[in-house]
Protein backbone atom coordinates (compact mmCIF):
# COMPACT_ATOMS: atom_id res chain seq x y z
CA UNK A 1 0.00 0.00 0.00
CA UNK A 2 1.44 3.48 -0.70
CA UNK A 3 0.13 6.67 -0.24
CA UNK A 4 -2.60 7.80 1.99
CA UNK A 5 -3.16 5.78 5.81
CA UNK A 6 -5.79 3.58 5.84
CA UNK A 7 -5.58 1.68 2.81
CA UNK A 8 -4.89 -1.49 3.31
CA UNK A 9 -2.97 -4.25 0.63
CA UNK A 10 -3.95 -7.23 1.87
CA UNK A 11 -0.24 -8.10 1.76
CA UNK A 12 1.45 -9.44 4.19
CA UNK A 13 5.19 -11.02 4.11
CA UNK A 14 4.66 -14.70 5.06
CA UNK A 15 7.56 -16.95 6.09
CA UNK A 16 5.88 -20.45 4.47
CA UNK A 17 8.25 -21.42 1.34
CA UNK A 18 6.81 -22.05 -1.94
CA UNK A 19 7.03 -25.38 -3.32
CA UNK A 20 10.21 -25.29 -5.47
CA UNK A 21 7.48 -26.42 -8.51
CA UNK A 22 7.42 -23.57 -10.79
CA UNK A 23 4.13 -22.96 -12.34
CA UNK A 24 2.92 -21.05 -14.98
CA UNK A 25 1.22 -17.79 -14.23
CA UNK A 26 -1.92 -17.58 -16.96
CA UNK A 27 -1.16 -13.98 -17.94
CA UNK A 28 -0.01 -12.76 -20.92
CA UNK A 29 2.65 -14.27 -23.11
CA UNK A 30 5.43 -11.90 -23.88
CA UNK A 31 6.40 -12.50 -27.36
CA UNK A 32 9.82 -15.18 -27.73
CA UNK A 33 8.29 -17.40 -24.86
CA UNK A 34 5.66 -17.77 -22.39
CA UNK A 35 5.84 -15.63 -19.19
CA UNK A 36 5.75 -15.80 -15.26
CA UNK A 37 7.59 -18.07 -12.58
CA UNK A 38 7.06 -18.51 -8.81
CA UNK A 39 7.62 -15.69 -6.78
CA UNK A 40 9.11 -15.85 -3.35
CA UNK A 41 7.59 -16.20 -0.12
CA UNK A 42 5.31 -13.19 0.64
CA UNK A 43 1.16 -14.28 0.63
CA UNK A 44 -2.06 -12.78 1.52
CA UNK A 45 -2.74 -13.65 4.94
CA UNK A 46 -6.18 -15.06 5.65
CA UNK A 47 -7.37 -13.17 7.79
CA UNK A 48 -10.68 -11.34 7.34
CA UNK A 49 -10.48 -8.47 5.98
CA UNK A 50 -13.55 -5.76 6.63
CA UNK A 51 -15.33 -4.64 4.13
CA UNK A 52 -16.66 -1.29 3.01
CA UNK A 53 -20.35 -1.71 2.51
CA UNK A 54 -23.53 0.80 1.72
CA UNK A 55 -26.19 -0.59 3.18
CA UNK A 56 -28.20 2.16 1.37
CA UNK A 57 -27.31 0.67 -2.09
CA UNK A 58 -29.82 -2.07 -2.95
CA UNK A 59 -27.78 -2.88 -5.62
CA UNK A 60 -24.72 -3.46 -3.46
CA UNK A 61 -24.71 -7.76 -2.65
CA UNK A 62 -23.50 -9.01 0.09
CA UNK A 63 -19.81 -9.19 0.89
CA UNK A 64 -18.26 -12.78 0.54
CA UNK A 65 -14.90 -12.99 2.10
CA UNK A 66 -12.48 -13.17 -1.01
CA UNK A 67 -10.99 -15.89 -2.86
CA UNK A 68 -7.89 -17.52 -1.71
CA UNK A 69 -4.76 -15.91 -3.77
CA UNK A 70 -3.19 -18.81 -4.61
CA UNK A 71 0.30 -19.98 -5.44
CA UNK A 72 -1.05 -19.55 -9.13
CA UNK A 73 -2.53 -16.38 -8.90
CA UNK A 74 1.00 -15.31 -6.63
CA UNK A 75 2.50 -16.75 -9.78
CA UNK A 76 -0.07 -14.45 -12.36
CA UNK A 77 0.70 -11.95 -10.45
CA UNK A 78 4.75 -11.95 -10.31
CA UNK A 79 4.54 -12.62 -14.13
CA UNK A 80 3.08 -9.17 -14.97
CA UNK A 81 5.94 -7.47 -12.75
CA UNK A 82 8.29 -8.09 -15.83
CA UNK A 83 8.38 -4.81 -17.62
CA UNK A 84 8.37 -6.39 -20.82
CA UNK A 85 4.91 -7.37 -20.96
CA UNK A 86 3.61 -3.61 -19.74
CA UNK A 87 6.00 -3.00 -22.90
CA UNK A 88 4.12 -4.84 -25.06
CA UNK A 89 0.48 -4.01 -24.06
CA UNK A 90 1.37 -0.30 -23.84
CA UNK A 91 2.89 -0.03 -27.21
CA UNK A 92 0.21 -1.83 -28.38
CA UNK A 93 -1.45 1.27 -30.14
CA UNK A 94 -4.31 -0.04 -30.65
CA UNK A 95 -4.94 -1.33 -27.47
CA UNK A 96 -3.64 1.79 -25.59
CA UNK A 97 -5.12 4.99 -28.42
CA UNK A 98 -8.83 3.10 -27.68
CA UNK A 99 -8.75 3.09 -23.88
CA UNK A 100 -7.35 6.76 -23.59
CA UNK A 101 -9.75 7.69 -26.66
CA UNK A 102 -12.72 6.61 -24.70
CA UNK A 103 -11.36 8.08 -21.48
CA UNK A 104 -11.21 11.39 -23.25
CA UNK A 105 -14.69 10.80 -24.82
CA UNK A 106 -16.04 10.14 -21.21
CA UNK A 107 -14.39 13.34 -19.68
CA UNK A 108 -17.69 14.78 -19.03
CA UNK A 109 -18.51 12.00 -16.15
CA UNK A 110 -15.06 11.41 -15.20
CA UNK A 111 -14.39 15.03 -14.31
CA UNK A 112 -14.57 15.19 -10.72
CA UNK A 113 -15.57 12.29 -9.92
CA UNK A 114 -13.23 9.26 -8.10
CA UNK A 115 -12.05 6.37 -10.59
CA UNK A 116 -11.13 2.81 -9.31
CA UNK A 117 -8.42 1.45 -12.25
CA UNK A 118 -8.61 -2.29 -11.27
CA UNK A 119 -4.94 -3.78 -12.46
CA UNK A 120 -3.62 -0.12 -13.02
CA UNK A 121 0.03 -2.21 -14.10
CA UNK A 122 2.19 0.32 -15.15
CA UNK A 123 -0.18 3.53 -13.98
CA UNK A 124 -1.08 4.37 -17.55
CA UNK A 125 -4.75 4.43 -17.40
CA UNK A 126 -4.97 5.71 -14.22
CA UNK A 127 -2.57 8.67 -15.47
CA UNK A 128 -5.49 9.04 -18.57
CA UNK A 129 -8.16 9.69 -16.34
CA UNK A 130 -6.04 11.88 -14.00
CA UNK A 131 -5.24 14.15 -17.03
CA UNK A 132 -9.55 13.71 -17.88
CA UNK A 133 -10.20 15.37 -14.67
CA UNK A 134 -10.91 12.65 -12.31
CA UNK A 135 -10.88 14.18 -8.63
CA UNK A 136 -9.06 11.04 -6.94
CA UNK A 137 -7.93 7.87 -8.44
CA UNK A 138 -7.45 4.29 -6.43
CA UNK A 139 -4.62 2.26 -8.94
CA UNK A 140 -5.27 -0.93 -7.49
CA UNK A 141 -2.03 -3.83 -8.94
CA UNK A 142 -1.48 -7.21 -6.73
CA UNK A 143 1.60 -7.40 -8.71
CA UNK A 144 5.62 -5.67 -7.66
CA UNK A 145 4.91 -3.26 -10.60
CA UNK A 146 2.55 -1.47 -8.34
CA UNK A 147 5.79 -0.30 -7.03
CA UNK A 148 6.71 1.42 -10.52
CA UNK A 149 3.22 3.08 -11.07
CA UNK A 150 3.47 4.62 -7.60
CA UNK A 151 7.08 6.10 -9.29
CA UNK A 152 5.30 6.67 -12.47
CA UNK A 153 2.38 8.76 -11.05
CA UNK A 154 4.66 10.46 -8.42
CA UNK A 155 7.65 11.57 -11.36
CA UNK A 156 4.28 13.29 -12.89
CA UNK A 157 3.57 14.59 -9.98
CA UNK A 158 -0.05 12.90 -9.91
CA UNK A 159 0.31 11.31 -6.21
CA UNK A 160 -2.35 13.76 -4.96
CA UNK A 161 -4.68 12.63 -6.71
CA UNK A 162 -3.70 8.89 -8.01
CA UNK A 163 -3.23 6.37 -4.77
CA UNK A 164 -1.82 3.40 -5.94
CA UNK A 165 -2.69 0.39 -3.79
CA UNK A 166 -0.80 -2.77 -3.91
CA UNK A 167 -2.81 -5.53 -3.48
CA UNK A 168 -5.51 -7.64 -4.71
CA UNK A 169 -8.77 -5.62 -5.33
CA UNK A 170 -10.36 -8.32 -3.57
CA UNK A 171 -8.33 -7.60 -0.56
CA UNK A 172 -7.57 -3.52 -0.38
CA UNK A 173 -10.14 -1.82 1.46
CA UNK A 174 -11.24 2.28 0.08
CA UNK A 175 -13.38 4.41 2.51
CA UNK A 176 -15.47 5.48 -0.52
CA UNK A 177 -17.54 4.27 -3.08
CA UNK A 178 -16.19 5.16 -7.02
CA UNK A 179 -18.04 6.50 -9.93
CA UNK A 180 -15.76 4.75 -12.66
CA UNK A 181 -14.51 1.63 -12.90
CA UNK A 182 -11.87 1.35 -15.63
CA UNK A 183 -9.95 -1.61 -16.01
CA UNK A 184 -7.95 -3.80 -19.43
CA UNK A 185 -8.92 -7.33 -17.89
CA UNK A 186 -9.02 -8.90 -21.38
CA UNK A 187 -6.91 -12.05 -22.38
CA UNK A 188 -6.81 -14.26 -25.00
CA UNK A 189 -9.94 -15.67 -26.10
CA UNK A 190 -11.31 -12.80 -24.15
CA UNK A 191 -11.93 -15.17 -21.05
CA UNK A 192 -8.04 -16.55 -20.50
CA UNK A 193 -6.57 -15.01 -17.20
CA UNK A 194 -10.24 -14.89 -15.48
CA UNK A 195 -9.51 -11.37 -14.65
CA UNK A 196 -12.71 -9.89 -15.24
CA UNK A 197 -13.97 -11.71 -12.07
CA UNK A 198 -11.48 -9.29 -10.14
CA UNK A 199 -13.95 -6.43 -12.22
CA UNK A 200 -17.22 -7.83 -11.05
CA UNK A 201 -16.07 -8.11 -7.33
CA UNK A 202 -14.88 -4.14 -7.72
CA UNK A 203 -17.54 -3.30 -9.33
CA UNK A 204 -20.11 -5.06 -6.67
CA UNK A 205 -17.77 -3.58 -3.80
CA UNK A 206 -17.42 -0.04 -4.58
CA UNK A 207 -19.44 1.22 -8.04
CA UNK A 208 -22.17 3.82 -7.23
CA UNK A 209 -24.94 3.41 -8.81
CA UNK A 210 -25.50 4.68 -12.42
CA UNK A 211 -21.72 4.69 -12.17
CA UNK A 212 -19.65 3.95 -15.20
CA UNK A 213 -17.87 0.83 -16.08
CA UNK A 214 -15.25 1.19 -19.02
CA UNK A 215 -15.10 -1.20 -21.24
CA UNK A 216 -19.10 -1.52 -20.57
CA UNK A 217 -19.30 -4.90 -23.04
CA UNK A 218 -17.15 -7.70 -24.45
CA UNK A 219 -17.94 -9.97 -27.36
CA UNK A 220 -16.22 -13.36 -28.07
CA UNK A 221 -16.27 -14.77 -31.27
CA UNK A 222 -15.39 -17.91 -33.16
CA UNK A 223 -15.18 -18.59 -37.06
CA UNK A 224 -13.82 -21.40 -38.84
CA UNK A 225 -10.52 -21.14 -40.61
CA UNK A 226 -8.36 -22.44 -43.58
CA UNK A 227 -4.59 -22.00 -43.14
CA UNK A 228 -2.55 -24.04 -45.70
CA UNK A 229 0.77 -22.34 -44.89
CA UNK A 230 0.43 -22.78 -41.49
CA UNK A 231 -0.56 -26.12 -42.16
CA UNK A 232 2.33 -26.89 -44.81
CA UNK A 233 5.08 -25.33 -42.70
CA UNK A 234 4.43 -27.07 -39.39
CA UNK A 235 3.09 -30.87 -40.95
CA UNK A 236 3.38 -31.12 -44.63
CA UNK A 237 7.15 -30.50 -43.88
CA UNK A 238 7.77 -33.17 -42.56
CA UNK A 239 7.37 -35.25 -45.81
CA UNK A 240 10.34 -33.74 -47.36
CA UNK A 241 12.98 -32.68 -45.37
CA UNK A 242 16.71 -32.21 -47.52
CA UNK A 243 15.73 -35.13 -49.79
CA UNK A 244 14.65 -37.44 -46.71
CA UNK A 245 10.89 -38.94 -46.04
CA UNK A 246 10.49 -37.83 -42.16
CA UNK A 247 6.64 -38.41 -42.40
CA UNK A 248 7.50 -40.52 -38.86
CA UNK A 249 7.17 -37.45 -37.78
CA UNK A 250 3.83 -36.29 -38.44
CA UNK A 251 2.23 -37.91 -35.54
CA UNK A 252 4.49 -36.22 -33.24
CA UNK A 253 4.42 -33.00 -35.24
CA UNK A 254 0.74 -32.59 -35.33
CA UNK A 255 0.50 -33.24 -31.62
CA UNK A 256 3.07 -30.68 -30.61
CA UNK A 257 2.18 -28.56 -33.29
CA UNK A 258 -1.51 -28.07 -32.54
CA UNK A 259 -2.60 -29.66 -29.37
CA UNK A 260 -2.54 -26.41 -27.35
CA UNK A 261 -4.45 -23.16 -28.64
CA UNK A 262 -2.17 -20.83 -30.59
CA UNK A 263 -1.85 -17.13 -30.76
CA UNK A 264 -1.31 -16.29 -34.02
CA UNK A 265 -1.98 -13.60 -36.57
CA UNK A 266 -4.65 -14.38 -39.28
CA UNK A 267 -6.15 -12.06 -41.83
CA UNK A 268 -9.52 -12.10 -42.95
CA UNK A 269 -8.80 -14.64 -46.23
CA UNK A 270 -8.09 -17.19 -43.70
CA UNK A 271 -11.86 -17.01 -42.57
CA UNK A 272 -14.22 -19.34 -44.05
CA UNK A 273 -17.63 -17.44 -42.62
CA UNK A 274 -19.27 -15.09 -40.98
CA UNK A 275 -18.17 -15.20 -37.06
CA UNK A 276 -20.82 -16.64 -34.44
CA UNK A 277 -21.32 -14.98 -30.87
CA UNK A 278 -19.53 -17.47 -28.28
CA UNK A 279 -20.34 -15.00 -25.01
CA UNK A 280 -21.34 -11.37 -25.07
CA UNK A 281 -20.61 -10.27 -21.76
CA UNK A 282 -22.54 -6.72 -20.12
CA UNK A 283 -19.70 -5.93 -17.63
CA UNK A 284 -23.02 -4.07 -15.50
CA UNK A 285 -24.38 -7.45 -15.02
CA UNK A 286 -22.47 -10.09 -15.19
CA UNK A 287 -21.56 -12.91 -12.82
CA UNK A 288 -18.86 -14.73 -11.35
CA UNK A 289 -20.60 -18.08 -11.70
CA UNK A 290 -21.45 -17.01 -15.52
CA UNK A 291 -17.70 -17.12 -15.91
CA UNK A 292 -16.92 -20.80 -14.61
CA UNK A 293 -17.92 -22.01 -18.12
CA UNK A 294 -19.49 -21.07 -20.94
CA UNK A 295 -21.25 -22.65 -23.88
CA UNK A 296 -22.46 -22.47 -26.77
CA UNK A 297 -23.64 -24.31 -29.92
CA UNK A 298 -22.51 -23.24 -33.21
CA UNK A 299 -23.94 -23.73 -36.95
CA UNK A 300 -21.92 -22.26 -39.63
CA UNK A 301 -22.04 -23.01 -43.70
CA UNK A 302 -18.64 -22.58 -45.29
CA UNK A 303 -18.50 -20.00 -48.10
CA UNK A 304 -16.16 -21.44 -50.61
CA UNK A 305 -14.29 -25.08 -50.58
CA UNK A 306 -11.50 -24.83 -48.69
CA UNK A 307 -9.50 -27.75 -46.04
CA UNK A 308 -10.82 -26.80 -42.65
CA UNK A 309 -8.11 -26.43 -40.46
CA UNK A 310 -9.64 -25.41 -37.17
CA UNK A 311 -11.09 -22.40 -35.58
CA UNK A 312 -10.21 -18.93 -34.95
CA UNK A 313 -11.09 -16.55 -31.91
CA UNK A 314 -11.50 -13.15 -31.21
CA UNK A 315 -13.26 -10.65 -29.48
CA UNK A 316 -14.17 -6.94 -28.82
CA UNK A 317 -15.01 -4.50 -26.36
CA UNK A 318 -17.50 -1.46 -26.18
CA UNK A 319 -16.77 1.63 -24.37
CA UNK A 320 -20.45 2.72 -23.61
CA UNK A 321 -21.67 5.46 -21.11
CA UNK A 322 -23.66 4.11 -18.49
CA UNK A 323 -26.93 5.46 -19.99
CA UNK A 324 -26.09 3.53 -23.37
CA UNK A 325 -25.09 0.12 -21.69
CA UNK A 326 -27.60 -2.78 -22.67
CA UNK A 327 -28.46 -3.52 -19.32
CA UNK A 328 -29.53 -0.01 -18.16
CA UNK A 329 -31.44 0.21 -21.42
CA UNK A 330 -32.84 -3.41 -20.73
CA UNK A 331 -32.71 -4.43 -24.70
CA UNK A 332 -30.58 -7.23 -25.61
CA UNK A 333 -27.19 -7.45 -27.12
CA UNK A 334 -26.04 -4.89 -29.76
CA UNK A 335 -24.73 -7.46 -32.33
CA UNK A 336 -27.27 -8.62 -34.74
CA UNK A 337 -28.05 -12.19 -34.90
CA UNK A 338 -26.97 -13.09 -31.70
CA UNK A 339 -29.31 -13.00 -29.42
CA UNK A 340 -28.76 -16.00 -27.52
CA UNK A 341 -25.94 -17.77 -26.97
CA UNK A 342 -27.27 -21.21 -26.46
CA UNK A 343 -28.70 -22.12 -29.12
CA UNK A 344 -28.14 -21.92 -32.99
CA UNK A 345 -28.85 -18.46 -34.31
CA UNK A 346 -28.22 -19.98 -37.72
CA UNK A 347 -25.20 -18.27 -39.78
CA UNK A 348 -24.35 -15.25 -37.71
CA UNK A 349 -23.95 -11.97 -39.06
CA UNK A 350 -20.95 -9.92 -38.30
CA UNK A 351 -21.44 -6.41 -38.40
CA UNK A 352 -22.66 -5.20 -34.94
CA UNK A 353 -25.47 -2.01 -34.63
CA UNK A 354 -23.85 0.17 -32.74
CA UNK A 355 -26.53 2.36 -32.61
CA UNK A 356 -24.30 4.35 -29.80
CA UNK A 357 -21.29 5.15 -31.97
CA UNK A 358 -19.56 3.43 -29.09
CA UNK A 359 -15.66 3.13 -29.13
CA UNK A 360 -14.77 -0.54 -29.93
CA UNK A 361 -11.49 -2.28 -29.56
CA UNK A 362 -11.60 -4.86 -32.23
CA UNK A 363 -9.30 -8.22 -32.26
CA UNK A 364 -10.70 -9.33 -35.26
CA UNK A 365 -8.70 -10.55 -37.94
CA UNK A 366 -9.63 -8.28 -40.94
CA UNK A 367 -8.57 -4.78 -37.96
CA UNK A 368 -5.65 -3.53 -37.30
CA UNK A 369 -3.35 -6.08 -35.37
CA UNK A 370 -3.07 -6.24 -31.61
CA UNK A 371 -0.86 -7.96 -29.41
CA UNK A 372 -3.68 -10.32 -28.21
CA UNK A 373 -3.71 -10.63 -32.39
CA UNK A 374 -6.19 -14.44 -32.47
CA UNK A 375 -6.51 -17.58 -30.99
CA UNK A 376 -6.70 -20.65 -33.18
CA UNK A 377 -7.60 -23.96 -32.18
CA UNK A 378 -6.18 -25.99 -34.84
CA UNK A 379 -7.50 -29.92 -36.09
CA UNK A 380 -4.86 -32.50 -36.42
CA UNK A 381 -6.02 -33.14 -39.50
CA UNK A 382 -7.53 -31.02 -42.08
CA UNK A 383 -10.96 -31.40 -43.05
CA UNK A 384 -12.05 -30.98 -46.94
CA UNK A 385 -15.61 -28.88 -47.40
CA UNK A 386 -17.39 -27.94 -49.71
CA UNK A 387 -18.85 -24.71 -50.09
CA UNK A 388 -22.26 -24.20 -48.54
CA UNK A 389 -21.16 -27.32 -46.42
CA UNK A 390 -22.50 -27.26 -43.04
CA UNK A 391 -19.76 -27.34 -40.07
CA UNK A 392 -21.65 -27.33 -36.84
CA UNK A 393 -21.17 -28.74 -33.30
CA UNK A 394 -20.82 -27.21 -29.41
CA UNK A 395 -18.05 -25.42 -27.92
CA UNK A 396 -17.36 -25.13 -23.66
CA UNK A 397 -14.89 -22.91 -22.22
CA UNK A 398 -14.35 -23.32 -18.49
CA UNK A 399 -11.72 -22.50 -16.08
CA UNK A 400 -9.73 -25.09 -15.16
CA UNK A 401 -10.34 -26.63 -11.21
CA UNK A 402 -6.35 -26.48 -11.19
CA UNK A 403 -6.04 -23.07 -11.80
CA UNK A 404 -8.93 -20.86 -12.67
CA UNK A 405 -6.20 -18.43 -15.01
CA UNK A 406 -6.54 -21.66 -17.48
CA UNK A 407 -8.90 -22.46 -19.46
CA UNK A 408 -10.29 -25.28 -20.87
CA UNK A 409 -11.62 -26.04 -24.10
CA UNK A 410 -14.02 -28.83 -25.01
CA UNK A 411 -14.73 -28.50 -28.67
CA UNK A 412 -17.33 -30.77 -30.39
CA UNK A 413 -17.28 -30.41 -34.10
CA UNK A 414 -18.69 -32.58 -36.77
CA UNK A 415 -18.80 -31.33 -41.00
CA UNK A 416 -19.40 -34.48 -43.84
CA UNK A 417 -21.25 -36.75 -41.74
CA UNK A 418 -18.16 -37.31 -39.55
CA UNK A 419 -17.96 -35.78 -35.92
CA UNK A 420 -14.54 -35.16 -33.75
CA UNK A 421 -13.89 -34.08 -30.18
CA UNK A 422 -11.10 -31.90 -29.35
CA UNK A 423 -10.04 -31.30 -25.70
CA UNK A 424 -7.41 -28.92 -25.32
CA UNK A 425 -6.31 -26.40 -22.16
CA UNK A 426 -4.90 -22.97 -22.49
CA UNK A 427 -2.36 -22.12 -20.23
C1 LIG B 1 -3.50 -6.50 -18.63
S1 LIG B 1 -2.63 -5.69 -17.34
C2 LIG B 1 -3.18 -4.02 -17.58
C3 LIG B 1 -2.22 -3.01 -16.99
C4 LIG B 1 -2.61 -1.56 -17.22
N1 LIG B 1 -3.95 -1.28 -16.74
C5 LIG B 1 -2.52 -1.20 -18.69
O1 LIG B 1 -3.57 -1.03 -19.30
O2 LIG B 1 -1.41 -1.08 -19.20
C6 LIG B 1 -3.54 -6.27 -15.97
C7 LIG B 1 -2.98 -5.91 -14.62
O3 LIG B 1 -3.94 -6.24 -13.65
C8 LIG B 1 -3.31 -6.77 -12.50
N2 LIG B 1 -4.31 -7.59 -11.81
C9 LIG B 1 -4.95 -8.68 -12.29
N3 LIG B 1 -5.83 -9.14 -11.39
C10 LIG B 1 -5.74 -8.33 -10.31
C11 LIG B 1 -6.39 -8.31 -9.04
N4 LIG B 1 -7.31 -9.21 -8.72
N5 LIG B 1 -6.05 -7.35 -8.16
C12 LIG B 1 -5.10 -6.43 -8.48
N6 LIG B 1 -4.45 -6.41 -9.65
C13 LIG B 1 -4.77 -7.34 -10.56
C14 LIG B 1 -2.11 -7.53 -13.05
O4 LIG B 1 -1.11 -7.66 -12.08
C15 LIG B 1 -1.70 -6.64 -14.23
O5 LIG B 1 -0.72 -5.71 -13.87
Amino acid sequence: MYGITGYSNGYHQNQQQHSSEEKRGGGRRRRGGRRSRHPPGFRVSDHHHHYYNNDDDDNKQEQKAPPPCTDFDMAYFHSYAHVGIHEEMIKDRVRTDTYRAAIMQHQSFIEGKVVMDVGCGTGILSIFCAQAGAKRVYAVDASDIALQANEVVKANNLAEKIIVLHGRVEDVEIDEEVDVIISEWMGYMLLYESMLGSVITARDRWLKHGGLILPSNATLYMAPITHPDRYNDSIEFWRNVYGIDMSAMLQLAKQCAFEEPCVETITGENVLTWPHVVKHVDCYTIQHDELESVSTRYKFQSMMRAPLHGFAFWFDVEFNGPTNSPTNNHIPSLLTGASNNNHIDGIQKKKRANPNEALVLSTAPEDPPTHWQQTLIYFYDPIEVEQDQIIEGSLTLSQSKENRRFMNIHLEYSSGGRSYVKESVMR
